[in-house]
């Protein structure tokens, strides 16, 4: 695991934007897992900013959801599709054909989530993803208790993370579930970068810092990752 942390949140933002950046002109096709979040609002801003100055080309990139909420309507404005159409696939020259997302809106949804699976593995695998972190230390969404060896599956929503959330939704509309690519299916990317900013996030970035790798803290299985970067603004580095 390799820390960097930056005086303030522009600053990683800023530094996750243009590492994503850098890959996208380095490698064709490439695959990435885009996160989604209030976390991930700035590194996209920032896309957008360096793309209008270098006219970066986005046709050679795979984008895949990390999860998505089961339950919602398709035209939610929750939807993490909604909003990574918003903040990322509305902004950028990217193929239509490229744009993976679990279907949640599937009959069989342990079929849709086998078949996201697949989806990925076909693509030749993650070459990169992009986290977030929840406060309870959920990655995608995996919740705390999730396996090391996890892959994309239907999961239930805790009251923590419904909790984070439910200020964007309509009474008793939060979802309690969702449809997550696994701790196992995150491990096996080539290389995994996570933002975490804000004062929020301290206490949790504290455990895994310093924590040792444990189920009840999912995020601290990419301690065993080879190329696990932890990006962090100095409000979320304070504890550590
Ligand atoms: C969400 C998403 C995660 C995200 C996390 C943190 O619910 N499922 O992918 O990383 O929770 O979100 P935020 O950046 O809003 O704190």
């Amino acid at each position: 695991m390799e820390i960097i942390a930056k005086n303030s949140a522009v600053e990683a933002a800023k530094f996750v934007a243009r590492y994503i950046a850098k890959k996208v002109t380095s490698k064709k096709p490439i695959n990435i897992g885009f996160a989604t979040g209030r976390t991930m609002d700035a590194v996209y801003y920032h896309l957008c900013e360096l793309s209008k100055e270098e006219s970066l080309d986005f046709t050679g990139v795979r984008v895949f959801l990390l999860d998505e909420y089961i339950g919602l309507t398709p035209d939610n404005a929750n939807l993490f599709r909604r909003y990574l159409d918003l903040h990322l696939i509305g902004k950028h020259n990217f193929k239509k054909d490229n744009i993976y997302v679990p279907d949640v809106f599937a009959a069989d949804l342990d079929q849709a989530a086998r078949e996201y699976e697949a989806a990925i593995r076909e693509a030749g695998g993650l070459d990169l993803v992009l986290l977030g972190i929840g406060k309870n230390g959920h990655i995608a969404f995996n919740e705390p208790g999730s396996a090391a060896d996890s892959r994309t599956r239907v999961v239930g929503l805790t009251t923590s993370t419904r909790d984070a959330n439910r200020n964007a939704f309509l009474p008793n509309e939060a979802p309690l579930t969702a449809l997550t690519i696994g701790i196992g299916t995150i491990m096996e990317a080539g290389e995994c970068l996570l933002l975490a900013t804000g004062e929020s996030k301290a206490e949790i970035i504290l455990k895994l810092a310093n924590g040792d790798i444990n189920s009840q803290v999912p995020a601290t299985a990419l301690k065993l990752h080879r190329n696990f970067q932890l990006v962090l603004d100095s409000d979320a580095s304070k504890l550590i």
